[in-house]
């Protein structure tokens, strides 16, 4: 009888789907066998899926929006620096559930060269671990442990490339063409050339230009990363039909959100610029019905590191959804922009444009994550307030690398590009708030002012619609690790400098409450408990912007069900009046105390979270 039962859902699901599959499959390959092979295997995959993951996929189907609660807090961490292993870090889940932890990223586990992994995302076997972090049976032993604690994991799908060392990377080399034929190869230079006129570069220093020499087969292959990531050709049905058994493979281990790495880069094109091609969107969409007939409770976090018009997209349309959740990109960015400037003008700019989209867009909201941050700023409004790109961008490097005058922050540049004249930069939130800068000149004022500033800008990005994500380690202020700069294999990154060990005897401090460690912990769990329990925080709630006459502080409102909230931010080293005031009682949330909201004054570098009930 269940089993029947279990037929038959199945067969509704295929039945909502199958015509568009075909339709978007054979306008993409026009190619019947290769379809009907991928149809037999959704079916084969759906029946290899374990009975709990099934139940579970059941009532995220009654229960569409069950992502969409104010109770959700990411973190993303790597293994090996958490806790050593994938066993290590199921040790570990009591830390996370006490750091109010419900959504664990973990950063790429799969198996990859050491030396040639650029930090996991050149994946040589799909269906391995790494061995040093564990096996497959381990981490179905992590979700399960996971799942009995309603904590979701999140793992990378590093879709676009494979490592030059996966099997169809050294069958291409050995020159098998089935093995060519799931990469773009070229005898010549003339095609490469060609695509190296409009395409971009992502890492300029690091790993310059698209394509790299191969010997062994006397061809150019195409690696838009490192020459070690092979770009895949998702014009061969092969590739696709293989890329998606790996993906249902790593979903049946019990994945909740899959993170779709470099996802706008995975359709090539001849004279174009390679990124966002109207044929990525239906290779999202095939994988969003999939999931849907294979493993519904499965989402699809895309990373799409871009300006918002290009992101949008990318949740699709009501009828026809891609992604669930995109990282809210530009609003961090944005936000260390103010935080250097001390002027807001432009995250309320920016706060507009996402207030306005419409509220079942899910974003992830963070401050720090294992990239690097790159200046992508809305430089057409900043003219107008008096900033130029190539200086601002500059400005900005310089002040989160502590030379300029005003600063205490500390980092490195990445990519320093000299002919584009464009760099990015590395730090972890904690050294980019000052707090390096003040443990090591034991200054207590300066710790202080760092302190109340990362915890202001975390408030901040509470106050956000969407799923708040911490980076392992910003939760007790970890600091720059510079210990990459003697390890040859990491030396040229130095992203690693924000991908340190976590340090567990600083995080013994978490309940110090004179310790910075402790003050940031402290004020974060305060933070994270007043978010999930209060609805006013809930994602479908009306968010807006509040003029305060002050530049230097930001203003926002929600409001829900008859609860309503103003958060006033101060990016300044000054104290500031917030020329703003509301009738009725407010609640001071993180003191408890009943308070007017006359006008207020928010001390440097700190805020406010008022509350009304109507
Ligand atoms: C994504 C990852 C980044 C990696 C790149 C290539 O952007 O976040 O770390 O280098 O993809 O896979």
């Amino acid at each position: 009888m269940e089993k029947k039962n279990e037929e038959q859902l199945y067969q509704e699901r295929l039945e909502k789907h199958i015509d568009e599959i075909k339709w978007l499959y054979m306008e993409l390959y026009d190619n019947e066998p290769m379809l009907a092979e991928l149809l037999d295997q959704l079916k084969n995959w759906y029946e290899k899926r374990d009975l709990k993951l099934k139940a579970s996929d059941r009532e995220r189907e009654r229960m569409p929006d069950w992502y969409k609660g104010n109770d959700m807090l990411g973190m993303m961490l790597y293994i090996e620096n958490f806790a050593g292993t994938i066993k290590g870090v199921k040790d570990r889940i009591d830390y996370l559930q006490e750091s109010n932890i419900n959504y664990i990223h973990l950063m790429p586990f799969l198996d990859t060269p050491e030396g040639r992994s650029d930090g996991g995302y050149a994946v040589s076997d799909f269906r391995k671990v790494r061995p040093d972090l564990g096996t497959i049976d381990d981490l179905k032993e992590l979700t399960e442990a996971c799942h009995e604690k309603k904590i979701n994991l999140c793992m990378d799908f590093v879709m676009n490339h494979t490592s030059e060392d996966h099997e169809w990377a050294v069958r291409a080399r050995k020159g098998e063409g089935e093995y060519m034929s799931r990469y773009f190869f070229f005898d010549h230079f003339d095609i490469p050339a060609q695509y190296e006129k409009t395409v971009p570069q992502v890492f300029p220093t690091t790993a310059p230009g698209n394509f790299t020499w191969c010997p062994e087969v006397n061809h150019y292959v195409m690696t838009t990363f490192y020459p070690y990531q092979w770009d895949l050709n998702y014009k061969n049905p092969r590739v696709f039909n293989e890329m998606m058994y790996n993906f249902l493979f790593l979903a049946n281990c019990g994945i909740d959100i899959m993170r779709i790495d470099a996802v706008p880069y995975i359709w090539k094109e001849l004279g174009t610029n390679c990124r966002n091609l109207p044929k990525v969107h239906t290779i999202v969409r095939l994988m969003r019905m999939i999931c849907e007939i294979v493993c519904p409770g499965v989402l699809l976090l895309g990373e799409v590191v871009m300006e918002p018009q290009k992101v949008v997209p990318y949740f699709g349309t009501v009828e026809k959804p891609e992604c669930h959740m995109l990282y809210n990109v530009t609003t961090m960015a944005t936000t260390w922009h103010t935080v250097a400037t001390r002027d807001t003008r432009l995250l309320k700019k920016q706060l507009d444009i996402v207030n306005d989209l419409p509220k079942d867009y899910v974003f992830l909201n963070y401050l720090r994550c294992h990239d690097d941050i790159g200046w992508g700023l809305d430089y057409d409004t900043l003219k107008t307030e008096g900033f130029e790109e190539v200086s601002h961008k500059k400005y900005l490097n310089d002040y989160f690398r502590g030379l300029t005058g005003y600063s205490d922050s500390r980092g490195r540049l990445y990519n320093d590009d000299p002919v584009s004249q464009d760099a990015r930069l590395c730090a972890t939130t904690a050294s980019m708030c000052g707090l390096e800068t003040g443990i090591r000149d034991k200054n207590e004022a300066l710790i202080d002012k760092a302190v109340n500033l990362d915890l202001t800008l975390h408030a901040f990005m509470f106050m956000l619609s969407g799923i708040p994500v911490i980076y392992s380690g910003d939760e007790i202020g970890q600091l720059n690790d510079y210990s990459y700069e003697d390890d040859p294999k990491k030396a040229d990154d130095s992203r690693y400098v924000h991908r340190g060990a976590f340090d567990w005897e600083k995080a013994d401090l978490r309940h110090d409450l004179l310790s910075p460690q402790g003050r940031i912990y402290d004020a974060l769990d305060r933070m994270e408990k007043i978010r999930s329990r209060e609805i006013v925080f809930m994602g479908n709630a009306t968010v807006w912007t509040i003029d305060t006459e002050e530049p230097e502080l930001l203003a926002i409102g929600r409001y829900y069900k008859k609860e309503k909230i103003i958060g006033f931010f101060n990016f300044s080293e000054r104290s500031k009046t917030a020329h703003y005031s509301e009738d009725g009682a407010f609640l001071d949330l993180m003191s408890g105390k009943e308070t007017a909201l006359l006008e207020p004054e928010i001390p440097a570098h700190s805020f406010l979270w008022l509350k009304k009930s109507f």
